[in-house]
């Protein structure tokens, strides 16, 4: 039987890396997309995207996503172009994958944004719009909605854990 695995997702800034360095602490299988992509195609993703080939970084995301669906990772942290309308969720289907999305407000999100290349690109007003376009599209993606305003990493990863041992059983 393939193993279960669990997703997470949402908007830069919700945690999704640091949650699931929490889950390798705690003895899980954990892959990161940003991470691997990067150490894949040796590749600078904010220089990628202020380039201007966003379009090449989502093909990335989609081979990195189609890569590891079948392997044996079993918390998977997705960049925050990861939603409804990402090329590669339709890869998803018929694969025993969870999508938990890391909700929060996009002025709790605002303090925690480090280097954002879209938010160079776009600036604050138009990623605002880009978060509000992504909204609907991560809650429609996802089996499970958390939200991690005012938690901490130590409570979401408990909730988290929940989840898989809700659905790994
Ligand atoms: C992106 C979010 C980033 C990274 C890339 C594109 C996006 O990941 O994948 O810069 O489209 O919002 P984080 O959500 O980890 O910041």
């Amino acid at each position: 039987m393939r193993e279960m695995k669990v997703g997470l997702i949402g908007f830069s800034g919700s945690g999704k890396s640091s949650i699931a360095k929490e889950a390798e602490k705690n003895g899980y299988k954990v892959l990161d997309s940003d991470e691997i992509i990067s150490k894949r195609y040796n590749i600078d993703i904010n220089d990628l995207i202020l380039s201007g080939r966003e379009q090449d970084f989502r093909q990335m995301e989609l081979e990195f996503i189609k890569s590891v669906l079948d392997g044996d990772g079993q918390f998977i942290a997705f960049g925050g172009g990861f939603h409804r309308g990402h090329p590669a969720y339709n890869e998803l289907a018929g694969f025993e994958i969870k999508l938990v999305f890391l909700k929060a407000t996009f002025e709790s999100l605002v303090k925690r944004f480090e280097k954002r290349p879209l938010l160079s690109l776009l600036g604050l007003q138009e990623y605002r719009k880009l978060f509000e376009k992504r909204e609907p599209l991560y809650e429609k993606a996802s089996d499970f909605t958390i939200t991690v305003e005012g938690k901490t990493k130590t409570e979401i990863f408990r909730e988290i854990n929940g989840i898989w041992n809700l659905i790994s059983h």
